[in-house]
């Protein structure tokens, strides 16, 4: 069986690859579109904005209503504040939580240390390799001569090596990440857009289908559901695409 084979086989079945981005200013809006959506349908992404805002208590009430979380607070700190943050992140009950690999493996590895002691429950621990914000300028901007393509696979490595358990990364990386990392390593795509929905400020876009088939696992989508005047018929209209793209996936 090939590697994207087995990562598509039916123990996936109730893994929703949707990841809805709620980016919301009011707490009312947010709390009627996680009301429109599926538990078994989607996962929630709460980033450091409306964390900021309505802090853990949103988190909790989400969980209740039966939504697995991402929590996005792409924590880049020394090893012990964000191995505590992480472990703060497991007892709060999320599903996934993410660090900065420029943060180094010292930290990397002690915030995969942080969540051993949580077992089988703790949460999915990824890395951010490169903002898509920084191109080759941007890097050399803070010391980093290289291509975002070659750091984006170093640090990936190096998030491996120290004990992550995926990346979030662009489409155009994904290739080049699985070619890096043999086996189980997960993969969290932004920047997805339906043909049928609006680009946004999203300039590299890719459909949900080329993503999975590029190797991305989970998908964060934001606006094309949180917008739409119909977020659930967008959330079936986008899962019905990407069970499709799994079934065509050799
Ligand atoms: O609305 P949209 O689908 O563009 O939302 C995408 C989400 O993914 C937002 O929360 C955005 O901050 C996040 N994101 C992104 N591009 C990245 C990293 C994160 O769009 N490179």
């Amino acid at each position: 069986m090939t590697e994207s084979a087995s990562r598509n086989t039916d123990s996936r079945k109730n893994d929703p690859r949707i990841i809805v981005a709620l980016d919301f200013a009011a707490e009312k809006e947010s709390d009627a579109l996680v009301a429109s959506l599926n538990p078994s349908m989607a996962r929630l992404k709460i980033g450091k904005e409306m964390f900021t805002r309505f802090g853990p208590e949103m988190v909790r009430r989400y969980q209740d209503q039966g939504f697995e979380i991402f929590l996005d607070l792409k924590f880049h700190d020394i090893p012990n504040t964000v191995a505590r943050a992480v472990a703060g992140a497991a007892d709060l009950g999320v599903w996934m939580v993410n660090v900065h690999a420029l943060g180094g493996e010292k930290m990397m590895t002690k915030a995969a240390e942080a969540l051993r002691e949580f077992g089988s429950d703790r949460p999915k621990l990824i890395a951010v390799t490169v903002l898509t914000s920084m191109d080759a300028s941007q890097l050399s901007g803070v010391g980093i001569q290289d291509t975002v393509e070659n750091e984006v696979t170093r640090l990936a490595v190096l998030a491996r090596n120290s004990g992550m358990d995926g990346v979030v990364s662009s489409a155009r990386e994904a290739g080049l990440i699985r070619s890096s990392i043999p086996g189980d390593f997960c993969i969290v795509t932004p920047g997805i857009r339906p043909g049928w929905a609006e680009t946004n400020d999203q300039v590299r876009i890719v459909t949900p289908g080329d993503a999975l088939k590029g190797g991305s696992d989970y998908l964060v989508i934001g606006r094309p559901i949180t917008r739409s005047r119909n977020p659930s018929e967008a959330l079936r209209l986008i899962s019905e695409e990407i069970a499709a793209a799994i079934q065509i996936t050799p």
